[in-house]
């Protein structure tokens, strides 16, 4: 990539701080930046150098409703953090009092001690100053064996297989309090959106919260890809 090209998108995406998926989407492979990104500058090194908007893995209207159900929520934890930009919206929405937990082992990263997937993680959480975060660099399985704070808020973004979804629910569910939330991201068909009904997080909603409907938990908003669950008081 040539200096200028760099130089050129920095200039140009100085006020950009993260890029949202555009619609129609019909395929997870290629989401569609808009005019925000230029496709050449897809590795996030150029994130990090501030060449390119950190990339989120949802919608415009995702991102308001990340925002939206962090308010008022003091324990936070989102499972799958990629560059950070869902990580943001929580962050954005929660209150000055709340700690917000980040758990990636962050491990997709060709050149393991570069990491700039990690390192633009870091830099797009913290372009907001609110409240606390808590980065935890392991396997969400791995995290849950120590785990033992009640939690208002968890986000499911990891593993999309059907079973490390499940594995997910099975793992930290129990510990979300009466009242609390269960976030699904991919986990619903939606108009112009790039899920296929073999994604592992809609076989599993559509399991516990269409068939089954397991007692004690209620769907409480459905948006996207998005679906929240609610743990009744
Ligand atoms: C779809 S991306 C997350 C997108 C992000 N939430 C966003 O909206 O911008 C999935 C992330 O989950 C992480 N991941 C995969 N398996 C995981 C696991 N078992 N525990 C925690 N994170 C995992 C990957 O490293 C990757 O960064």
């Amino acid at each position: 990539m040539k200096d200028a090209t760099i130089k050129s998108a920095a200039v140009k995406y100085a006020a950009v701080k993260y890029a949202v998926v555009q619609l129609p989407s019909t395929s997870d492979v290629a989401l569609d930046y808009g005019e925000a990104f230029v496709p050449s500058l897809r590795h996030p090194f150029y994130a990090f150098l501030g060449a390119r908007p950190f990339l989120a893995q949802h919608t415009a209207e995702e991102h308001a409703a990340l925002k939206k159900w962090a308010r008022g929520r003091s324990t936070i934890v989102e499972i799958g953090v990629a560059e950070g930009v869902s990580a943001l919206a929580l962050r954005e929405g929660m209150s000055a009092e709340a700690t917000l937990h980040l758990i990636d082992p962050f491990h997709l990263s060709r050149v393991p001690a570069l990491n700039f997937v990690k390192r633009s993680a870091h830099r797009a959480v913290a372009t907001c100053p609110r409240g606390k975060v808590v980065w935890i660099e392991k396997f969400s399985s791995d995290c849950a064996k120590q785990w033992h704070l009640p939690i208002d808020l968890l986000l499911i973004d990891g593993d999309h297989s059907e079973r490390g979804v499940r594995r997910d629910w099975d793992d930290w569910s129990g510990f979300v309090k009466p009242g609390g939330v269960v976030i699904f991201h991919d986990a619903r068909l939606f108009q112009g959106g790039w899920t296929t009904p073999d994604y592992g997080p809609i076989r599993l909603v559509d399991g516990l919260f269409r068939t089954q409907k397991i007692p004690g938990w209620s769907i409480v908003e459905e948006l996207h890809s998005l679906v929240v669950v609610e743990r009744r008081a």
